[in-house]
């Protein structure tokens, strides 16, 4: 069963889930990066031609392909989005949730055109997609992460609670 990051857009889903890969010397399988690369095109494309929704049926697929592999693994900040990767997430006790200050998430994801869920949205707007995924990002979690804090201290953090479980 894969070592799961959630959180939302900017949280250091991808840096966080590579060094941590590194360290526990498994294979990282960023899902946005997976979804792009079969389907040769961006997140942003996707969403412009398809619709968000067409987006979300991807991205659980390709959940349900890589839950059960030996890996670390990304996910996308919308993916409790969808109530079916809520409950399949919930059964992986290795789900750990980054979480990092709205206004530094704001700094680092606004005005973003590869993320169209955060490009061209104000900040009351982003901060208002954040608290309504906060309570699902929470209930899916084994851990929070304070990731505020570096890549290295997330890292030992994670690693420290793995070897406790
Ligand atoms: C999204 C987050 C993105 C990506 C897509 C939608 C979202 O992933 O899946 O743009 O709705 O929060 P990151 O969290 O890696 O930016």
């Amino acid at each position: 069963m894969a070592i799961v990051l959630i959180g939302f857009m900017g949280a250091g889903k991808t840096t966080i889930g590579q060094a941590l890969a590194g360290r526990l010397n498994k294979r990282f399988v960023d899902l946005d990066t997976y979804i792009e690369q079969r389907e040769g095109r961006t997140i942003a494309t996707i969403f412009s031609a398809d619709g968000e929704d067409y987006f979300r049926q991807l991205e659980h697929e390709a959940l349900r392909t890589w839950l059960p592999e030996d890996i670390i693994m990304a996910t996308g900040g919308g993916i409790v989005e969808r109530e079916e990767n809520i409950h399949i997430l919930n059964q992986n006790a290795d789900t750990f949730w980054l979480n990092t200050d709205i206004e530094k998430l704001f700094v680092r994801i606004s005005g973003d055109l590869s993320r169209p869920n955060a490009a061209e949205h104000t900040f009351s707007q982003i901060k208002e997609l954040y608290n309504k995924r906060l309570s699902r990002y929470n209930e899916i979690a084994f851990m929070e992460v304070d990731s505020n804090k570096t890549v290295e201290e997330c890292v030992e953090l994670i690693l420290t609670h793995l070897s406790h479980s």
